[in-house]
């Protein structure tokens, strides 16, 4: 079954605090949304990327990418969702009834979790997304940091992309959130709100999302280890 992935790009890496949105930012010889990209087209099953750039990007041209036959772009809006709706109205649902949307910012997503997530989701018929379990004690706080709680741990995980789903449900399903007024910050979220069933399929904390200047040299080190290691 082939399959698309959407690559939300359209940011402007406010937190990174670089001169170019981060996904531009080179590691290894590459920029980010590079990497990421060849990571998702390594995978077999995917044989499509649409990409959400900004309006404004100035960079994308320079990439390799342009001329990729496997690449298309469309326009990315606002907030992440707007950019990853835009990528999903551009999908053809008739050749690719289901869609992985993965951050740029995560270049270091390893294949065989991408592999994981998509078998996961074919044995269950369910949507999903990668995920690993949290590992560090959680407390919930007050407005002047006072410890109210320990949160039960065991429970609990970190939210990862790629997230795998049926096109026209997560379509709806975001469409409906954004009517509703609701945070979106990943499509799970959408999707519970809409009441569709969701897997977590444990994926590695390698995969990071590129956020702030330290974990550029991180990302770089688990890149280059990961070429390493094949
Ligand atoms: N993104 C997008 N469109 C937006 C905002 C974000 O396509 N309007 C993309 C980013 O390019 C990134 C992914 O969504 O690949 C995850 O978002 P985040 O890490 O928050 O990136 P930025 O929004 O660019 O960074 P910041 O929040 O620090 O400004
Ligand atoms: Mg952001």
């Amino acid at each position: 079954g082939a399959l698309v992935a959407i690559v939300p790009a359209a940011g402007v890496g406010k937190r990174m605090l670089s001169a170019c949105p981060k996904q531009y930012l080179h590691l290894d010889g590459q920029t980010i949304l590079e990497h990421t990209v060849h990571r998702l087209l390594s995978v077999a099953d995917i044989q499509q990327v649409i990409i959400a750039i900004s309006e404004e990007d100035g960079y994308f041209a320079d990439t390799g990418l342009q001329q990729h036959p496997q690449v298309t772009t469309v326009y990315g809006g606002k907030e992440r969702v707007d950019s990853v709706l835009a990528g999903l109205k551009a999908v053809d649902g008739s050749r690719y009834p289901w869609v992985l949307v993965h951050d740029a910012a995560r270049p270091c997503v390893p294949e065989q979790d991408i592999n994981a997530l998509i078998s996961r989701c074919r044995e269950t018929g369910d949507g999903g997304l990668l995920a690993y379990p949290v590992r560090d004690t959680m407390k919930r706080g007050d407005a002047a940091d006072q410890v109210l709680e320990t949160v039960e741990r065991e429970a609990l995980w970190h939210a990862l992309t790629p997230q795998m789903y049926p096109v026209g449900e997560l379509q709806a399903a975001i469409e409906q959130a954004l009517a509703d007024n609701m945070p979106i910050t990943d499509e799970s979220s959408a999707m519970e709100h809409a009441g569709h069933t969701s897997v977590l399929v444990q994926g590695s904390s390698e995969n990071l999302k590129i956020t702030r200047p330290d974990d550029l040299a991180m990302a770089e080190f688990i890149l280059i280890r990961q070429q390493k290691n094949g």
